[in-house]
């Protein structure tokens, strides 16, 4: 597994505000969109591409268009603040879609939701923008290789030590995007120091 913490001045910035405890819904909403942008483009730095002519206003010229085919899958709830954003990038993705519920008492995560495309042949981006524990990281990533995903990448805005290492010894093949490697998990399974409930933040919920 690789895990690839973006070193960017940009998402540094945008981070901040996105940890302060003060930023409001609407603001926390477009934030978490820039961010995802910064993990779509070095998640899909590697791409397969192929060569095309463009003919520009001035002459012909070589340009490389996406060959490998992508399905984004957001975590709900929190990862829906991925997809917007990343299906403008790749307006030619597929999407499906994981529930997974996490019990408060017990920090186990259930998957109470799946709907996905076909996936053989494509690349995976798992929207999932807090990794916690790696419960549900771990069963949306099950979930996805039993219904026939190859290589798949996942994309948080912020992990954890503790995610990290269970992912890692997992998923062998996984790729972890995120901006942030926080310090560790809290007695309630919290990222410290975080962000606090992503969901929450997105939606106003409490
Ligand atoms: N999910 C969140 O939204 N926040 C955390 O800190 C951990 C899991």
């Amino acid at each position: 597994m690789t895990l690839r913490v973006i070193s960017h001045s940009l998402a540094e910035h945008l981070l901040v505000s996105l940890r302060d405890q003060t930023t409001a819904p609407c603001e926390f909403r477009r934030l978490a969109r820039s961010l995802t942008a910064i993990l779509i483009t070095e998640a899909t730095r590697q791409l397969e591409v192929k060569d095309v002519i463009v003919r520009t206003p001035l002459e012909n010229t070589v340009g490389h268009i996406l060959t490998e085919k992508v399905v984004l899958v957001p975590v709900l709830r929190a990862g829906l603040s991925m997809l917007d954003i990343s299906l403008e990038l790749i307006p030619g993705a597929s999407v499906g879609y994981v529930g997974m519920e996490r019990d408060e008492a017990t920090a186990v995560a259930h998957s109470y939701y799946c709907k996905l495309p076909p996936l053989q042949g494509s690349r995976v981006l798992l929207l999932d923008p807090m990794l916690a524990s790696g419960g549900s990281a771990a069963a949306a990533i099950d979930q996805l290789v039993t219904a026939g995903a190859g290589p798949i990448s996942l994309l948080s805005v912020v992990a954890a030590p503790q995610g990290v290492e269970r992912l890692t010894k997992a998923y062998p093949n996984l790729t972890i995007y995120a901006a942030a490697l926080d310090r560790e998990l809290n007695d309630r399974s919290f990222i410290m120091p975080g962000l606090g409930d992503f969901g929450d933040r997105l939606y106003g919920t409490v």
